[in-house]
């Protein structure tokens, strides 16, 4: 069946939030973010989720690094409430800001650009760039001030949180999975405990319970390129007061092959191995 790559207006929620949300009874959310065109990750987490989420929310770089730039952004099209441009996103719609990438990024957003019918191309030059309000929280793919910048210290997200309008806000970008809490003018880095692995699912969760009075940057991870050292698929489920950091393991071999057989460079193939 030949996909249907109508540009959508991607930043209206289809389901219209309500106005008296309330932390306590907020419907189950998956947080995704940095696809990079790796089905094989997006899929994996898909499964490892099915049943446990009423939306998807998107923090951008849907593609970008992977070989299925074409089967991810259909899927985020058609399935995210809200999807916030990421870096990549931006310079495959827009090339003229690849001077900025290095060589590796910018060999990926030139065959990136190859794949995307014109249509798509449409549709990823209108993904808004963040700040977005989502459910009395804000989506951003960089930080709250700069949507190139990469959050990787208490320093930088002690910066960021007073510009927060919100509880919390989600961010990307880094590859890394994990946040920030801010509480009585003390930042700090969130740490929790593995509270679930399932044996047979290999699914992992990390959970952390979230306060009103705090405020937060929680960044679910990157689902196709982790940089963390932990090569899984990594997402958040969130409901309020909890949330659960998950890590799935996908078909990495797969992945590989596909990465090296489209021609794109061997490195890309290879980082996703450790993790980097
Ligand atoms: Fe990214």
């Amino acid at each position: 069946m030949t996909p249907d790559l109508t540009p959508e207006n991607p930043v209206t929620p289809r389901s219209a939030h309500s106005p008296h949300w309330e932390f306590s009874r907020a419907e189950p959310v998956l947080v995704i973010s940095d696809i990079h065109a790796n089905w094989e990750a997006l899929v994996a987490v898909l499964d490892a989720t099915e049943g446990q989420w009423r939306h998807c929310i998107c923090l951008g770089d849907v593609v970008g690094y992977g070989a299925n730039p074409v089967e991810c952004s259909l899927w985020v099209r058609d399935h995210c409430e809200i999807i916030v441009r990421g870096n990549h996103d931006r310079v495959a719609a827009h090339p003229e800001g690849l001077q900025d990438f290095n060589w590796l990024a910018r060999r990926a957003v030139e065959w990136t650009r190859e794949q995307l019918p014109p249509g798509m191309l449409e549709w990823i030059a209108a993904l808004t760039p963040g700040p977005v309000d989502y459910q009395n929280c804000e989506l951003v793919h960089g930080s709250i001030r700069d949507e190139d910048e990469y959050v990787l210290s208490l320093e930088q997200a002690a910066d960021c949180l007073p510009l927060a309008s919100s509880t919390v806000t989600f961010f990307g970008h880094t590859h890394v999975q994990g946040g920030y809490q801010s509480d009585a003018n003390e930042v700090v880095a969130l740490e929790g405990e593995i509270s679930e692995h399932d044996a047979r699912t290999l699914v992992q969760y990390v959970d952390i319970q979230l306060r009103p009075e705090a405020r937060y940057l929680l960044n679910p991870g990157s689902v196709g390129q982790p940089r963390d050292g932990d090569w899984r698929a990594a997402f958040a489920l969130w409901t309020g007061e909890r949330l659960r950091l998950g890590r799935v393991p996908y078909n990495l071999p797969l992945t590989q092959r596909k990465i090296l057989a489209a021609g794109l460079p061997a490195q890309l193939a290879q980082r996703l191995s450790a993790g980097q």
